[in-house]
């Protein structure tokens, strides 16, 4: 089977390698693709979003199947321009409709679906413009800290959490002045829940669906969870705190009524969710759904799937996941990301990256970085995620550590605590 791969992050970088490994793949092509990946499949340079594009990659690649990384192209809906034409039609988008994207693409819908399926959540109200007094009076009846979030897409960044009542106000009026552009017309005013995160993923052809493995990750760019949040920092799998009773909790009480739900919805829906859930006092709630899976995640994830990627897609493709296995590694994978000095505020780019081959207990993917003169260069602010998979977290995370060590660019930072935390309750 020959497929296309959308995307250019360490996300995509760990898709394409863990797909690679699969004796159901003829040709991989990669848009845009990033130096790393070059080694995994042919990338060709185009805009995720440019659909009339990627129809020609397809048409002239003799492309069978299109896995979609990011959010983006799903929200705009890749999946129905698929659909609606008729030289495309036939090829499956590994994603969800643009009906099923709006999980991710408005926290609003996100809401409303969860109240009309049961799914736990926090309680909420959502305001416009028009009802800034009555979001004034429902951040009233909140207790601190308050949460506000921008019902679209918004780099993510697009929410707040704020201690102060006033401060909650002036930001909720802001927010709904364009602070976030169209992204916080409306806004999503929360309640906060108080617990330890994890993510959830599933893979489902809408129907059935196949559980993969947990994973944590690490937003903020300093140790112990401080300073600003960043698109990721790193990621552990399996969470310890995930145990079989509370996974029991999150299939029953969230994965099972979501499927359900699209199903209820005619929400069609083929691809990856993304459940970001809390555990609070033992009970898992939603804080968000995300359409595709989550960077750093992935990077760990796709370590401990022992199952055949493109087999699986090709049950998400023909909704016959029932019939395949999704065997699950007992082992660890820790996934530490490596930046540019001064992200995720002003950095420089361009800096020479070395040592990255004599890395041999790791892998490498990348997320920030490009050639230049046929030198690879910084070009982001997360440059590389450096994964390894090992019998126990600690080893894993020494691995990745050891590894890093090897790779050095001008203002080279990395977080020296992932999987710290955790790591108590699996050695
Ligand atoms: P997001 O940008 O949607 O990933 O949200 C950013 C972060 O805000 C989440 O990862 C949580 O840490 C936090 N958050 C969002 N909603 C809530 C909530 N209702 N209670 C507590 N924390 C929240
Ligand atoms: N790691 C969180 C995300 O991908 O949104």
């Amino acid at each position: 089977m020959n497929i296309l791969l959308l995307g250019s992050g360490g996300r995509e970088h760990a898709l394409a390698w863990k797909m690679k490994q699969s004796a159901l793949l003829k040709k991989l092509f990669i848009a845009p693709g990033n130096p790393g990946m070059s080694q995994l499949g042919k990338c060709i340079n185009l805009d995720v979003n440019d659909f009339p594009a990627i129809k020609n990659v397809v048409l002239n690649n003799d492309v069978n199947m299109v896995i979609v990384g990011p959010e983006e192209p799903l929200v705009r809906g890749i999946y129905d321009y698929f659909l609606a034409d008729k030289d495309l039609a036939h090829i499956p988008v590994i994603g969800p409709s643009k009906l099923g994207a709006a999980l991710e693409g408005s926290k609003d819908s996100a809401k409303q679906f969860m109240l009309r399926h049961g799914i736990p959540t926090a309680r909420y109200k959502s305001f416009t413009k028009e009802t800034l007094q009555d979001g004034y009076a429902f951040l009233a009846s909140l207790k601190a800290p308050y949460v506000l979030k921008a019902d679209g897409l918004a780099a993510g960044k697009g929410v707040l959490i704020l201690d102060n009542l006033q401060e909650a106000k002036d930001q909720l009026k802001s927010m709904l002045n364009g602070m976030f552009g169209a992204s916080s017309a409306t806004v999503v005013v929360e309640e906060f829940l108080s617990g330890v995160e994890l993510s959830v993923f599933v893979l489902t052809d809408g129907k059935n669906y196949k559980l993969l493995p947990e994973a944590k990750d690490y937003k903020r760019i300093g140790n112990g969870d401080t300073g600003l949040n960043t698109g990721g920092m790193g990621s552990v799998s399996p969470v310890p705190f995930a145990t079989p009773d509370f996974m029991k909790k999150v299939t029953a009480q969230i994965v099972e009524p979501t499927i359900l739900g699209l199903q209820k919805d005619c929400i069609p829906y083929k691809g990856f969710i993304f459940f970001g859930l809390i555990n609070a006092g033992g009970n898992p709630f939603v804080i968000e759904y995300n359409v595709r899976m989550g960077d750093p995640e992935t990077e760990s994830v796709m370590l401990r799937l022992d199952a055949d990627l493109v087999d699986l897609f090709e049950g998400v493709a023909t909704g016959s996941l029932d019939k395949k296995t999704c065997s699950i590694s007992p082992k660890s994978a820790a996934a530490v990301v490596c930046v540019s000095g001064g992200y995720p505020g002003d950095f420089e780019k361009g800096f020479k990256i070395t040592g990255v081959d004599d890395v041999t207990d790791s892998i490498v993917f990348n997320a920030g970085a490009q050639l230049s003169d046929n030198q690879m260069v910084t070009s982001g602010g997360r440059v590389l995620v450096v994964s390894s998979g090992a019998d126990t977290l600690k080893e894993a995370l020494e691995k990745s550590y050891r590894s890093l060590e090897k790779i050095e660019f001008q203002g080279k930072y990395f977080r020296t605590d992932i999987g710290k935390d955790v790591m108590q309750s699996v050695l």
